[in-house]
């Protein structure tokens, strides 16, 4: 199967995910499939979380923490300014309990501890997956296009699941916590109950949340995981390594994209010694992968002359990657 098939094949996997480490090609691919399906006629939203701003790059546009951009007709692309919503979420915390204990002002040990929570990996990652959520559920697109940071992040973000769980422990915590700083300064002006309450109704709304936007990215039938690698030892050695996790956390995975391959009809021609060896190298690394992913393996994508940056270089992406556009 082609990757072009892949998604005739399936229309009804519209959240598209292309995995991998850093450099291989993730934002590359995750613009040029939704250039791809924008000119099929679908309405794409290509969008990232990472703080690098490679849309940005690729598309030629200042696009960062400014919403949804349109780039072309049907094809939109958004970077999500992460510590933006890091610092929206902490204002939120404060006025709650502002608006909880009815003060003017949060006490400045309160703060000292807003600013400590706000610094746990768990809060970023909670601000992060809190847009993403937003994206996701807006339900405005045709394709989801998720441009992830390298791999790690991506493992962990699809087990989201278990680690909200323990997100949830640490904001109870948290909060219970605070509870006790308003009791010391006997400031504490509303019952218990309804205190839990609230922060009852609250949870459940998170936990409703996490359920629909995790049961969307880790769904078979919706979505799409791509995992990008490149003829090279160590990169086949890892990828087969983070299959296995991905297998273990029951992240379905729907095939392999091989970048950066040399042309190999460049063989033909009166090229250096230093180049054909490198040709050689590299179909040794391609039986090798069509060994190990074999008919999993959905498209092979030239290395190109130059950086994939602008619509036009992209289209030529498109071209080899999914068969000509439109
Ligand atoms: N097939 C290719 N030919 C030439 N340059 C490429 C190719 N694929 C990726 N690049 C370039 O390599 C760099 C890294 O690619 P990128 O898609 O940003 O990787 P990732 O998102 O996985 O970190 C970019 O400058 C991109 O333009
Ligand atoms: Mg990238």
């Amino acid at each position: 199967m082609s990757l072009r098939t892949f998604f005739e094949k399936y229309p009804e996997r519209r959240y598209i995910m292309f995995g991998g480490k850093g450099g291989l090609g993730k934002t590359t691919f995750s613009a040029t499939t939704a250039y791809w399906l924008a000119k099929q006629g679908y309405k794409v939203l290509v969008f990232s979380v990472d703080p690098q701003a490679s849309l940005s790059d690729i598309f030629q546009r200042d696009i960062f923490g400014k919403g949804a951009v349109e780039i072309m007709p049907n094809l939109y692309a958004q970077e999500v300014d992460a510590d933006r919503r890091i610092k929206e979420y902490q204002q939120e915390i404060r006025q709650k309990i502002l608006d909880m204990y009815g003060l003017d002002q949060v006490p400045q040990e309160v703060e000292n501890y807003i600013q400590a929570a706000a610094a746990e990996p768990a809060m970023e990652e909670s601000a992060i997956f809190d847009a993403v959520v937003d994206i996701v559920i807006g339900g405005e697109y045709d394709y989801y296009i998720y441009d992830l940071v390298p791999l790690g992040h991506a493992l962990y973000y699809l087990s989201m699941a278990s680690v909200y769980d323990e997100w949830i422990d640490k904001i109870t915590g948290l909060r219970a916590e605070m509870a006790e700083y308003a009791q010391v300064a006997a400031i504490m002006q509303r019952s218990r109950e309804t205190e839990e309450d609230k922060i009852l109704r609250e949870l459940q709304f998170i936990k409703n949340r996490i359920n629909t936007s995790s049961g969307i990215l880790t769904d078979k039938q919706k979505t799409a995981f791509f995992f990008v690698l490149i003829p090279e030892e160590m990169i086949i050695l890892d990828t087969q390594k983070a299959a296995g996790l991905f297998a273990k956390y029951n992240v379905p995975l729907s095939g392999y994209i091989v970048n950066r391959v040399i042309p190999p009809e460049l063989a033909d021609q009166n090229i250096p010694e230093y180049l054909r060896n490198r040709l050689e190298m590299q179909k040794g690394y391609l039986e090798k992968i069509d060994k190990v992913f074999g008919r999993e393996v959905l498209a092979r994508v030239p290395e190109f002359e130059r950086d994939i940056t602008g619509l036009p270089m992209i289209e030529r992406v498109a071209e080899v990657m999914l068969g000509g556009a439109a």
